[in-house]
């Protein structure tokens, strides 16, 4: 373990300890053990079965749903108890997948944001407050402040342990984080304590089915876009038997095209609405003859038609299967020009969406760099030249330099024979 991230851990696990004697000595338990047993049973048991939020990085333990409840209902010291011993999920203990670095940031990490939010809310007068807009609101403003005091400690030990930037690691996980989610979180929460407040312990049962029914849900979700990832990646592989080029092609776009779109600072859901449409760019290609797609000499006008018919098409096909309602409009407009000589409707510059036009600097760096019937590929310095010089003209010219800033990182990830795969293999 780094010298800096044990004395990270040893400070926060010091702060965990002070923050615990301080609210312990001096704000009350205001729960029986009756209470205190209820929420660290339940909360245990909704640790226990963590949930992956589908296309997210980030697993949203439950757990704090029972723990903001009780800090709700209160105070800071029972949030502190429940929080610091009930959230510990099975996994922390397997110390052979886990180090046990991962313990210790997690207990006191989780001490210091049920403590710190606890603290807050009693100081704001919340477990006093009649319930109403002001008790709810303060709720809410209490309930960010715990996410905020979350995310910043788990980016400070991410950027402390991987050696990253804190600022740009913060900034990751908060598009990472589900705002919708944690807000969905925060609304269970304030009804059990409420109702909890109401009509004592005999209310949990009621409340722990429809939990697990809502778990089961966004698991069955997860599955179901597995599947239609699946779907999509045999789609692409039955375009690559027609077209060996389009398979291979449609993957590397799809890569750099996320790329792209992550260095323009996009938020991570609109990535892969982006990496979605550019996996299924080429569609509209389907059916048509490999002798016209890999014709090396001029295209008779009935030929170009039906090329350029692909993107229409690729619109009207990926209507049917594909899961975003943007991505058809964004594959149709992948062939428009920045200076409006483009197809198939000859948009100019931001009226073309700026996912098409990302697609179409990734698509036009992945042509360059293949070798074609009618051209033999360049290499990469060449491929960076021929960007400037179509850039403005042919591509948008800030994105043509966020696909240069791309390629300084690793230019060799996107050739063609470089190692890109789906991204559930
Ligand atoms: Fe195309």
């Amino acid at each position: 373990m780094k010298t800096s991230l044990r004395i990270f851990l040893f400070i926060l696990s010091l702060l965990a300890i002070i923050l615990t004697i301080y609210t312990f000595k001096y704000y009350p338990v205001r729960a029986d053990l009756l209470d205190i047993l209820i929420f660290i049973a339940l909360t245990l048991v909704l640790e226990a079965f963590p949930v992956e939020i589908p296309g997210r990085q980030i697993a949203l333990s439950m757990g704090f749903i029972m723990t903001y409840a009780g800090i709700l209902l209160f105070g800071a010291p029972f949030g502190i108890l429940v929080n610091g011993l009930a959230s510990i999920s099975p996994e922390e203990f397997n110390f052979k997948r886990h180090h046990a670095k991962n313990f210790i940031f997690n207990r006191a990490n989780l001490v210091i944001c049920a403590g710190l939010s606890g603290l807050l809310y009693e100081h704001l007068g919340g477990l006093n407050l009649e319930f109403g807009w002001r008790y709810s609101l303060v709720a809410l403003f209490v309930a960010l402040i715990y996410w905020l005091i979350n995310v910043t400690l788990v980016s400070l030990v991410v950027a402390i342990d991987k050696g990253r930037a804190f600022l740009g690691t913060w900034v990751y996980h908060i598009s990472n984080m589900s705002i919708i989610t944690y807000l969905l979180h925060f609304f269970l929460s304030l009804v059990i304590a409420q109702s909890y407040k109401l009509l004592g312990p005999v209310v949990m049962p009621i409340y722990i089915v429809p939990i697990f029914i809502a778990r089961y849900l966004i698991i069955l979700l997860g599955e179901v876009n597995k599947t239609y990832d699946r779907a999509i990646s045999s789609l692409i592989k039955l375009l690559g038997i027609f077209d060996g080029y389009t398979s291979g092609h449609s993957l590397r776009v799809a890569q750099l095209s996320e790329d792209i779109a992550r260095e323009m600072g996009f938020s991570e859901s609109r990535i892969e609405k982006i990496r979605n449409a550019a996996m299924l760019h080429d569609l509209g290609k389907i059916g048509l003859p490999q002798s016209l797609l890999n014709k090396p000499d001029t295209l008779t006008y009935e030929e170009w038609d039906q090329i350029y018919r692909h993107p229409i098409v690729g619109e009207d096909i990926s209507r049917e299967i594909s899961r975003f309602k943007e991505v058809p409009v964004w594959i149709r407009h992948h062939h428009e020009r920045y200076n409006g000589t483009g197809y198939p409707d000859g948009l100019r510059g931001e009226s073309i969406p700026v996912e098409s036009r990302i697609i179409a600097c990734a698509d036009t760096f992945d042509a360059m760099t293949t070798d074609r019937p009618y051209s033999n590929r360049k290499s990469i310095e060449e491929a960076k030249a021929e960007l400037l010089n179509v850039s403005g003209r042919q591509l948008d010219p800030d994105i043509v330099n966020a696909l240069l800033r791309v390629l300084e990182k690793d230019s060799s990830l996107y050739l063609a024979g470089s190692k890109i795969k789906e991204k559930d293999e």
